[in-house]
């Protein structure tokens, strides 16, 4: 199993290219089995969670190619309406095939995903959703099965938690739907608005797209379309955190700092300097004694649904607390059990208390955390130990990075052209 080890303790400087969003790239590959015809997608990252989609997408009877960044797929023919077990415990997003599946040929059977390191994370809200578009859902043998006899039909679908797969999959069930559908407390991600964007392309009619009430007015049929991926925020907010608090300048590009404005509030707050473009980013610690270095103030967060703080950078964030100059209280409002990072950090010499959906981060100041053997335990959860790794004494070794590549494209030669000594091996 192949391991990081992090030589801590250099800053980082120079410019990195964000990639596409993986968390647009999933539903986008999913929404190509809604009409059949030769689909383009731009900016696709090739990350492990991408491939196992676009095998998904084969397994369904889709051909697909890849040519850099782009990705053509041709779902003329589908030959499958099933996504097996085997594919579903690797990668819960597989669950969005269920929509578009559904929405084509009006069944679909699916693993029921299990739960997963950060919570139990059932999809209860997509099958009711479906239910009220006319689909019937069973459950047998571990698997969804979901039928609709003749063709759905619009219906009014009430969210208790905006879900941000849940309104993907509904919006894909129900725009090829007799009627209207209109989703209230729907997810306002962009990546949902990426999703609406290539749906519209596709020649769907959706209205109010970046609020929580979407209408969608079911149309006969739908075409192949060309679409772009939106550049990754967590990608982009990660590397944000991480010369924060290894310290340096690094010019983010190809990112939309308007998605990440939780993220910046914060880190201003820090005390980091911030300087964006429509589509690029700076961040850069200030100068202390020579070096540029910050302790960054202590701030608390509270993750929530966009655009609030993500809970997909609650974990960097705390690496970075952990250096803090006193004490920060991170809610974790998504997710009930993210916080598996924290029994790792301490074995670096982070102090934190766990009370409950609160971490208590006392911060101990730079040039104390202590490189360690660590283990990733999901794929966020790695990404705050790379960070952690990055401002520690020593070397850090991060076991299980198979997570990690589930969602970040060449993380390692990324921060090694910024100067962080870091390299992948072979245990
Ligand atoms: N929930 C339910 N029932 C449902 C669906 C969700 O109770 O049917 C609950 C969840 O358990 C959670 C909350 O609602 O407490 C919100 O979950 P949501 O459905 O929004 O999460 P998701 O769609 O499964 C996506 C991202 C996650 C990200 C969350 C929250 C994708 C493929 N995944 O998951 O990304 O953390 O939204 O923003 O889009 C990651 O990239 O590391 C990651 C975990």
């Amino acid at each position: 199993m192949d391991q990081l080890i992090i030589e801590g303790g250099s800053p980082l400087y120079g410019t990195v290219g964000i990639s596409g969003a993986k968390n647009a790239a999933l539903p986008l590959l999913a929404a190509t089995l809604l009409a059949p015809g030769l689909h383009t997608l731009h900016n696709v990252p090739d990350l492990r969670d991408t491939r196992t989609m676009l095998n998904l997408l084969e397994i369904l009877g889709a051909r697909w190619e890849r040519e850099g960044q782009t990705v053509r797929v041709d779902s003329s023919h589908l030959t499958g309406r099933e996504a097996p077990y085997d594919l579903v415990k690797t990668m819960r997003a597989s669950v969005l095939v269920l929509g578009p599946l559904l929405a084509r040929s009006g069944f679909a059977r699916v693993s029921l995903p299990g739960g997963c390191a950060i919570g139990a994370r059932p999809i209860n809200f997509h099958l009711k959703g479906f239910e009220k578009l006319g689909v019937t859902t069973r459950l047998e043998h571990g698997y969804v099965e979901a039928a609709a006899e003749g063709l759905l039909h619009g219906g009014t679908v009430y969210f208790d938690v905006p879900s941000v797969t849940g309104t993907e999959n509904v919006l894909m069930a129900s725009v090829m739907a007799k009627g209207t559908t209109v989703i209230k407390n729907a997810a306002k991600e962009p990546e949902v608005g990426n999703l609406i964007d290539m749906l519209v392309a596709m020649g769907a009619e959706i209205e109010g797209k970046g609020t929580d009430r979407l209408s969608i007015h079911g149309v006969d049929r739908l075409h192949a379309a060309e679409s772009t991926i939106i550049p990754d925020r967590i990608e982009a907010g990660t590397y944000m955190i991480a010369v924060a608090a290894a310290g340096g300048k690094v010019t983010l590009t190809g990112c939309l700092p308007i998605h990440l404005s939780a993220l910046t509030e914060k880190l201003l707050l820090c005390g980091v300097c911030i300087e964006t473009t429509a589509d690029s980013l700076t961040v850069s610690c200030p100068e202390v004694d020579g070096r540029s270095i910050c302790r960054p103030c202590s701030v608390d967060i509270t993750t929530l649904p966009y655009p609030g703080f993500p809970t997909d950078l609650q974990a960097q964030f705390m690496a970075l607390m952990v250096l803090g100059d006193g004490t920060s209280i991170i809610h974790e409002t998504i997710f009930e059990n993210r916080f598996m990072h924290v029994a790792e950090l301490k074995r670096m010499g982070a102090d934190i208390t766990i009370e409950g959906s609160r971490a208590v981060v006392r911060g101990i100041g730079r040039d104390k955390l202590c490189g360690a053997p660590v283990m990733a335990t999901d794929l966020r959860a790695s990404a705050s130990l790379v960070i952690a790794g990055l401002t520690a004494s020593g070397t850090t070794k991060v076991s299980r990075i198979y997570h990690l590549e589930r969602g970040y494209e060449n993380m390692a030669e990324k921060l090694r052209s910024l100067g962080a000594k870091i390299w992948k091996v072979k245990a």
